[in-house]
């Protein structure tokens, strides 16, 4: 194997390992009830807790579709207070290394204490400075979340926050990983009814699935997505009752997500800048046609802010006792590092990728002696990365001659 591909083979493997223990994937019956009012009390907000998986807690310098709906609320002038344990994105040290991750205690754990991922990461660095003051990154999902998960839980955090209103956003860690569609809408119910159980009133929007793009070896996915979706919504409008109504956000419709090609997200699922609109945009149709809330929907703008995505400054290589080490300064809101590497008389790169947990790169693969050359840049998704860095070079150590590889 030629070098690049010793280089290439160990530092994909790692991240390989790490993304996949990381994910953390029509009838209708008319509501006949009148659609029930949120006129709160002067001096008193709707409290609204959002319970979801990955694609509402979001990862460290989105936006996210939570902080869209937020500034909805705000332009619309509902007084809403967003509840719940967390308030933050997964940030990037809040992502175990694979090795730590004990992956089926770390999905199937009903203990919300006991989660592995870290809620502590911040937003986009332009979210209005009201957001964090008011408390509006509250809320209850976290990544590689399902149904099954929350279903038992859920009671203690109603009756801790005691929400007027829930927003749902679960299901494709059920469908994607251990269940089929009918364990996920018994999952589903069994949630509602235990919210329900702490407040009697409570108010429910529940969102259906989104596609993904193609994985391979998952043809099953988008069927059992769309069967889920179906099994959804003909038994959604049994679950509501007077006081405590359950409609559904139609997420898979308004969401530009297929499975030959993804819009809306930034790698395939996860909402980038304009799916986070359009999610929150899914929420506020329902809210707005069932719950009678707003004058309007919420519009998407032309003119999407874009995510930050900057280049790692301080790129250094160096001789470190097994080879190379190559170290940058951590950038906020990045999803990896990709990093190319070469040897100085050649001409193509060969590359690979690293989790934001790390920043450096501690080569073993070097023949003592050799000079190579490196360059790092971030990736904040499948379609936006930042410059590549200035190239940086060293020479291998020559008193270790990495005996444990290969
Ligand atoms: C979450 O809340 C804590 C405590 O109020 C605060 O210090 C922190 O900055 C908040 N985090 C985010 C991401 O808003
Ligand atoms: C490589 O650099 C990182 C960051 O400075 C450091 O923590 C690590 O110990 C270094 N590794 C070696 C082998 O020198």
């Amino acid at each position: 194997m030629p070098r690049s591909g010793r280089f290439s083979g160990r530092i994909i493997a790692g991240t390989v390992l790490f993304f996949l223990a990381a994910v953390g994937l029509l009838y209708h019956r008319e509501w006949t009830l009148p659609p029930p009012s949120f006129s709160s009390p002067p001096g008193l907000k709707t409290k609204v807790m959002i319970v979801g998986d990955s694609i509402s807690q979001g990862t460290e310098g989105d936006f996210t579709w939570r902080y869209r709906l937020w500034e909805w609320f705000q332009s619309q002038k509902i007084a809403v207070e967003f509840v719940g344990p967390y308030n933050g994105t997964v940030p990037p040290q809040g992502r175990p290394p694979p090795s730590s991750i004990p992956l089926d205690d770390n999905l199937r754990a009903t203990d919300v204490s006991k989660s592995q991922w870290g809620t502590w990461g911040g937003y986009a660095p332009s979210t209005d400075t009201l957001f964090p003051q008011e408390n509006g990154g509250a809320h209850f999902a976290l990544w590689g979340r399902s149904a099954f998960q929350v279903r038992e839980t859920i009671a203690q955090q109603v009756k801790t926050y005691m929400p007027d209103l829930m927003l749902v956003e679960l299901g494709f860690n059920d469908l994607g990983w251990f269940w089929g569609p009918e364990d996920t809408v018994q999952s589903m119910e069994t949630l509602i009814r235990n919210a329900r159980a702490a407040n009697p009133r409570l108010k429910f929007a529940v969102s259906n699935v989104p596609y993904r793009t193609a994985i391979d070896g998952r043809d099953d996915l988008p069927v059992m997505t769309d069967h889920y979706n179906d099994l959804l919504e003909k038994a959604l409008p049994g679950w509501g009752t007077e006081e405590s109504p359950v409609e559904l956000v139609h997420f898979r419709e308004d969401y530009t997500c297929y499975i030959d090609d993804c819009p809306a997200g930034h790698d395939g699922l996860h909402p980038n800048a304009l799916g986070e609109y359009q999610i929150a945009r899914a929420f506020t149709q329902t809210l707005h046609s069932k719950f009678g809330m707003g004058k309007a929907p919420l519009e998407i703008p032309d003119d999407i802010p874009p995510r930050i995505c900057s280049t790692p400054p301080n790129v250094q290589a160096s001789q470190a006792s097994n080879g190379i080490n190559v170290t940058w300064d951590a950038v906020y809101g990045t999803y990896r590092y990709e990093m190319q590497a070469k040897l100085p008389d050649t001409i193509e790169w060969s590359e690979g990728f690293l989790p934001t947990y790390l920043f450096y790169y501690e080569t073993t693969w070097p023949s003592a002696g050799e000079s190579w050359e490196f360059r790092v840049r971030s990736s904040c998704g499948d379609a936006l990365k930042s410059d590549w860095s200035g190239v940086v070079s060293a020479v291998a150590a020559t008193s270790s001659q990495n005996t444990d590889e290969e």
